[in-house]
């Protein structure tokens, strides 16, 4: 390195890792090494995973940058050095110009204030607000059957022209209905009971239940690698994420028709490695690919949340859904949307070769 590098080098204000092809650490800067408290030295040549656990797949991240020569941005991952406890990070990786297959990851720490401003104090939030629904949902639901059946009744003995104002009642009742049924179901999500599933067989279920339903006017179509093997998941709960994923692909597409591609691969880059040091691949890729308008800028970084939602009758909690079962799988999801493509994308688990059959 030239002296003017070199300065540049340590006098970033954020910890920067230089990674060699073999995800392994070529050097770091002095932030860094605090942040690892470690020094430069002790750590050439290690492992990037055996020093950092980070809370997203960044092998599949590495990989995509040497691959596209593009740098990659993830926000608000947790990261942790060794002992240290978990810091929320926004993290830049970028290709080493001119040295193939090195890249260079930055680590921006996010404000305490911000975290406890914002990102932290919307989730506990969003928690006690679910819980507040859920036990409203319940309180509600039986007067509304009350109102309901009471509407149902009065009709018998209306004129036509009055019978269209109850019919009017229970219909928007049975819409009540189903809305604290998303709620309750959100709060009574069990634990997933996992068997080796046939990932095409969920999908296909859903693409049929879908297209009787609410992809009516949209065209299915299905890519699928017939050599992937079995997963490891709860079926039913995968099933209800498809499900989810395909409602919003046709809800965005505003009746006015579209396509899905339902996609499948095999990729084995893709490890995940959580804060306490679990995880595993997740070499099974599921997309779920729509060719409507794509998310709503104002709102595209908070659709995981629940009650965020970009649609007039919308409740929000579909995606949170998704979301919350494919964490409980170990699983990952991500999206890339443009308008006319928009991607959701579910890494999953192979099936241990043990494991009981659907
Ligand atoms: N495929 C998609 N294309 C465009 N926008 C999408 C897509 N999927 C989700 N969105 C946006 O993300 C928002 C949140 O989705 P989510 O499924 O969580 O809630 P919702 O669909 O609004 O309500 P719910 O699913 O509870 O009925 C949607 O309202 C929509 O604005
Ligand atoms: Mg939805």
């Amino acid at each position: 390195m030239s002296a003017l590098t070199e300065a540049i080098w340590a006098s970033m204000p954020v910890p920067a890792f230089l990674i060699d092809p073999d995800d392994r650490i070529a050097d770091i800067n002095p932030p860094a090494e605090q942040f690892l408290n470690a020094s430069a030295k002790a750590i050439r040549t290690q492992p990037v995973f055996d020093k950092l656990a980070i809370d997203a797949p960044l092998e599949d991240a590495f990989q995509r940058v040497r691959n596209d020569h593009s740098v990659l941005f993830i926000n608000k991952v947790d990261v942790s050095g060794g002992q240290s406890a978990p810091v929320q990070c926004n993290i830049q990786i970028a290709p080493l110009i001119g040295i193939p297959g090195h890249v260079m990851m930055m680590m921006e720490p996010r404000q305490i204030a911000d975290r406890l401003g914002r990102a932290y104090s919307v989730t506990s939030a969003a928690k006690s607000a679910i819980g507040m629904a859920e036990m409203l949902a319940h309180e509600i639901k039986n007067p509304l059957a009350g109102i309901t059946g009471a509407a149902q009744l009065l009709s018998m003995n209306l004129q036509q022209e009055d019978q269209e104002l109850t019919d009017l009642i229970v219909a928007e009742g049975r819409r009540i209905v189903a809305l604290l049924d998303q709620v309750e179901q959100f709060g009574n999500l069990r634990p997933p009971e996992r068997k080796a599933v046939n990932v095409h067989d969920l999908l296909d279920r859903a693409r049929k239940s879908a297209t009787v339903g609410f992809a009516a006017n949209m065209k299915i179509i299905e890519e699928f690698d017939p050599s992937l093997p079995p997963t490891f998941v709860d079926a039913d709960q995968i099933l209800q994420v498809f499900l989810n994923l395909l409602k919003n692909a046709s809800e965005a597409a505003a009746g006015q028709g579209g396509t899905i591609r339902l996609r499948t691969f095999y990729d084995m880059s893709l490890r995940l490695r959580r804060k306490d040091g679990s995880g595993g691949a997740l070499p099974l890729q599921v997309e779920i690919i729509d060719d409507g308008p794509g998310l709503p800028p104002d709102i595209e970084g908070d659709i995981f949340e629940p009650f965020v939602s970009g649609r007039e009758n919308g409740t929000g909690l579909g995606l949170a859904l998704v979301s919350k079962i494919i964490s409980d799988h170990g699983g990952w999801i991500s999206v890339d949307s443009v308008p006319g493509r928009t991607v959701f994308r579910i890494s999953l688990p192979v099936a241990p070769k043990e494991a009981p059959k659907e």
